[in-house]
């Protein structure tokens, strides 16, 4: 069987409506594994509350990122994973992971890139005072954010937010967005970046 594996870090509320969304809508690929970095994430408990299978991996444990991802990678064929969504993973992507899923990994992001890329986006939009800031959902490739952008949302920045209240309102917009992206993806209703050197149209089917 073909499935999905849901990277995470963190509290874990858009795996939770990744997984929550897959249900309801019946995609035609489940999530049947969460990949997390951290043993203290909140995530871990999601995944058993939805009974989602998980599985712990500390870099710091494996003699570098390749060996890392070598012994993940083991771990994502074994199970037959075909999609990689990173859903709050802070976590670079290494060659091994890219190469193995080229224009299979995709990535949310709380901010409307290319502006605020890397850690504490949401942060760093409230620094700079920006009155618009947003969601995007975009291929991962070798940089720290920088891969070909499949979606946006906005999200208005209101006089006197602190970070958790803008957080809170981008979040609220990443859990329809990512699972509304995904299943796109799932539908071939959006075309990975390489499809174009077919003649195809990547932007067919976003609306
Ligand atoms: C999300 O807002 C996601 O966009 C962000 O981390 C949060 C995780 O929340 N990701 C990044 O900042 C990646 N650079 P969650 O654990 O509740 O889904």
């Amino acid at each position: 069987i073909l499935s999905i594996a849901v990277f995470a870090s963190g509290s874990g509320s858009n795996f939770e409506a990744l997984v929550n969304q897959s249900r309801r809508q019946h995609w035609p690929e489940d999530i049947t594994l969460l990949i997390c970095d951290r043993p203290e994430s909140q995530v871990l408990e999601r995944a058993k509350r939805l009974g989602i299978p998980s599985a712990v991996f500390r870099p710091s444990d494996y003699g570098g990122k390749e060996a890392y991802e070598k012994e993940l990678l083991t771990l994502l064929q074994e199970g037959g994973i075909q999609w990689i969504l990173l859903a709050g993973y802070m976590r670079i992507v290494g060659s091994v992971l890219l190469k193995a899923y080229r224009w299979r990994i995709v990535n949310i992001h709380p901010s409307l890139l290319p502006a605020f890329p890397g850690k504490n986006a949401v942060e760093q939009a409230l620094d700079y005072g920006v009155r618009w800031t947003g969601v995007t959902v975009h291929w991962v490739d070798e940089g720290i954010d920088t891969g070909p952008i499949i979606d946006q949302k906005p999200v208005l920045v209101e006089p006197g937010d602190t970070v958790e209240q803008l957080q809170k309102k981008i979040q609220f917009v990443e859990h329809h967005l990512y699972p509304a992206v995904v299943r796109k993806l799932l539908t071939g209703k959006i075309l990975p970046p390489d499809a174009e050197q077919h003649g195809e149209n990547k932007m067919e089917g976003l609306n």
